[in-house]
């Protein structure tokens, strides 16, 4: 079986960001314009006035303090509260393409390779921007990119699973190295009305090159030991917008064409499925958990990943060894272990050994153990 490595990565991050306390005032002002404009029925107690939100609660109940937005005007305008994103023409590249290429780019450079040396594109992610042509497909052809390509969704999971897609391509003989890009624009699926999740997400892009092993010159090489993926269905994170339902005339008014969860359930059901996925997964390479340098977590929930890293290791585990970006990107989907991985593996030394994980809707599960080489 031929052995695979991660060879390079690339992180595109948009240019614009907002704090908690902005994003806070902004959803105050809704409230207090929603509550004064029904202020007669929630007075005759026909209907509930909305509560404030609250940085110093988003900080303790999430660990996000900001996060990147590809609009921050349109978050911020309390008569609209969603990113205002102004349609591109079909001769235009799609903003996803956009992102994808600009993260591609710095993931081909520390991979040592060209366009020439690719010959599978993925695209995966939570939310495609289009039904068809797959956005894998305008990247592969935005970057000049000879083979085939494909768009798949596995929600916060899209990029873990996308690994081992990558890699069952290359150990099967249908391709030797693989472009896998997940551009999340996850600021357009999030209810701003909503204050349980209003808090939740921001949007970046990751890019990962898998290539055969024998075929990697980069000086940053990551054998790719296991991968183990895991789904079991659940209603408690849910998106219903679809092509179906596009022409609902509620439109973003309809809560449920948005992202919406159960967040306690979610916690309470998945760390457990992760920390044990994980345990069980080194179990089998017989790798005690001690031997781990680093988890490079899915980046949900701050007080999630303490969790899931103290069941797995036995004890507290430190931000060397579980690194959090959460606290500037909030949470971005699939992108997310991918930019802790980018950010946080250039002090790996060879031999040493760490895990991408990442948990989400579906619920989903994805696991990719890895060695510095
Ligand atoms: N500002 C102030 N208070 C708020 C608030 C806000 N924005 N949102 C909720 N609250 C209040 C609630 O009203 C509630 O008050 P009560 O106890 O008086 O009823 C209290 O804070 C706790 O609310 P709850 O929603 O239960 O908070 P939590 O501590 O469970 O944290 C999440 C909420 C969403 C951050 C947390 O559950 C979580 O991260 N879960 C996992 C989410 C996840 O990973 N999802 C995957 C997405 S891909």
């Amino acid at each position: 079986m031929k052995q695979v490595v991660i060879s390079g990565t690339g992180l595109y991050t948009p240019s614009q960001s907002i704090s908690n306390d902005e994003l806070v005032e902004a959803f105050n002002a809704f409230v207090n314009d929603y509550n004064d404009t029904n202020q007669a029925q929630i007075e005759a107690g026909t209907l509930e006035a909305l509560a404030e939100s609250n940085s110093a609660f988003i900080e303790k109940a999430s660990g996000i303090k900001s996060r990147y937005v590809t609009d921050k005007a349109g978050i911020l305008d309390p008569k609209r509260m969603a990113p205002s994103i102004a349609d591109r023409s079909n001769d235009e590249p799609s903003i996803q393409c956009d992102m994808a290429v600009a993260a591609a780019k710095e993931a081909l450079a520390q991979a040592g390779k060209t366009v020439a040396d690719v010959d599978m594109v993925i695209v995966a992610c939570s939310n495609l921007q289009r039904a068809y042509p797959a956005i894998a497909v305008e990247v592969q052809t935005a970057l000049g990119i000879d083979g085939f390509a494909y768009d798949m969704n596995v929600a916060c999971s899209s990029a873990t699973f996308g690994i081992q897609s990558a890699m069952n391509a290359i150990q099967s003989g249908s391709a030797r190295c693989v472009l896998m890009v997940n551009p999340e624009i996850c600021t357009g699926h999030l209810n701003f009305r909503d204050r349980d999740s209003h808090f939740i997400f921001g949007d970046a892009c990751t890019a990962v090159i898998i290539e055969d092993m024998e075929l990697a010159s980069s000086d940053s090489q990551f054998k790719i030991l296991d991968t183990k993926l895991q789904t079991v269905f659940s209603n408690n994170i849910r998106n219903n917008a679809g092509f179906l339902n596009r022409c609902d005339e509620s439109g973003l008014g309809k809560p449920d064409k948005l992202f919406i969860q159960n967040g306690r359930k979610v916690f309470k059901e998945v760390c457990p499925m992760v920390a044990a996925q994980i345990s069980a997964q080194l179990d089998k390479l017989e790798i005690p958990a001690d031997n781990l340098t680093r988890m490079w977590l899915h980046q949900a929930n701050l007080s999630m990943n303490k969790l899931i890293s103290k069941r797995v290791l036995g004890r507290e585990a430190s931000l060397e060894e579980s690194p959090v970006i959460l606290d500037r990107y909030a949470n971005t989907s699939s992108a997310g272990s991918i930019i802790a991985f980018h950010l946080y593996k250039d002090d790996i030394k060879a031999g040493q050994l760490g895990v991408v994980c990442s948990f989400g809707a579906g619920y989903s599960i994805g696991s990719v153990v890895l060695e510095k080489r």
